[in-house]
């Protein structure tokens, strides 16, 4: 298999979060063009609200080595700035959360209840999965849900224009367990608000992980047509 979309619909079913990297640089000019391709997404009003923060080289090592010792010193994270999930996922949210777990810790082979094993896999998030660049998506305080939503028109636009250049991602929620360290590595005004992380490299092929091919919901489940 050729690892490079050609179309939107190759883009699209060829995008995965892939959390396995190769040992491989990434062009920042090709970075470039495809943040600035990616601007071109739409967002309510054309307020483009995202803001980002790109890092690779001496600066993406600095900060793996700043996450290693936080990580040591502050194993729960820092103080929330909002909630990745509701604190009462209902159902058949709450079912989808705990499938995916389920499919990518059964591909690892780390059983449900080996929860040490769990936790220093999800560490691995805090070096990117091994990727050499990533950036990072803030949002003005100011902004409610519908600039949010903007934001994942932004992103999505970014990991499909991804496909086409050969590279691949992993979004990557989890760092909002740390606002304050990337606040601080960044020097961030303090109105920008970390929404999330997205490591950027080319997929390794022999990781197990990278295999995760997760489910979806029924279009009947998700849609109602009506008059068609
Ligand atoms: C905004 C956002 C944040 C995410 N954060 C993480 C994360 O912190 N760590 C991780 O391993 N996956 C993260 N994911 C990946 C999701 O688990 C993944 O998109 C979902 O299970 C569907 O799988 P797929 O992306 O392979 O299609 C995130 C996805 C999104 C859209």
């Amino acid at each position: 298999m050729t690892n490079t979309a050609t179309t939107v619909s190759e883009s699209l079913d060829s995008r995965r979060s892939v959390r396995a990297f190769q040992d491989r640089p990434v062009d920042g000019a090709l970075l470039r063009t495809v943040l600035e391709k990616a601007s071109r997404a739409p967002s309510g009003g054309n307020l483009q609200p995202w803001h980002l923060y790109v890092i690779g080289g001496e600066r993406m090592a600095a900060l793996k080595a700043v996450m290693r010792q936080r990580l040591e010193q502050a194993p729960g994270g820092e103080d929330r700035e909002y909630d990745v999930y509701p604190p009462n996922l209902i159902a058949p949210y709450r079912d989808r959360r705990f499938q995916v777990g389920e499919d990518m810790y059964g591909l690892l082979g780390i059983p449900r209840k080996d929860k040490a094993a769990r936790l220093r896999w999800f560490a691995n998030n805090f070096q990117f999965f091994g990727a050499p660049v990533a950036l990072f998506c803030y949002v003005h305080r100011s902004m409610g849900p519908p600039q949010w939503s903007d934001l994942g028109m932004y992103l999505q636009s970014v990991m499909l224009l991804l496909r086409e250049a050969g590279l691949d991602s992993c979004p990557q929620e989890c760092w909002s367990r740390y606002p304050q360290t990337l606040g601080t590595f960044f020097q961030a005004p303090d109105e920008w608000m970390l929404f999330t992380g997205m490591a950027i490299g080319y997929r390794d092929e022999s990781a197990d992980v990278n295999r995760l091919r997760t489910q979806r919901a029924r279009l009947d489940d998700i849609a109602e047509f009506h008059g068609l």
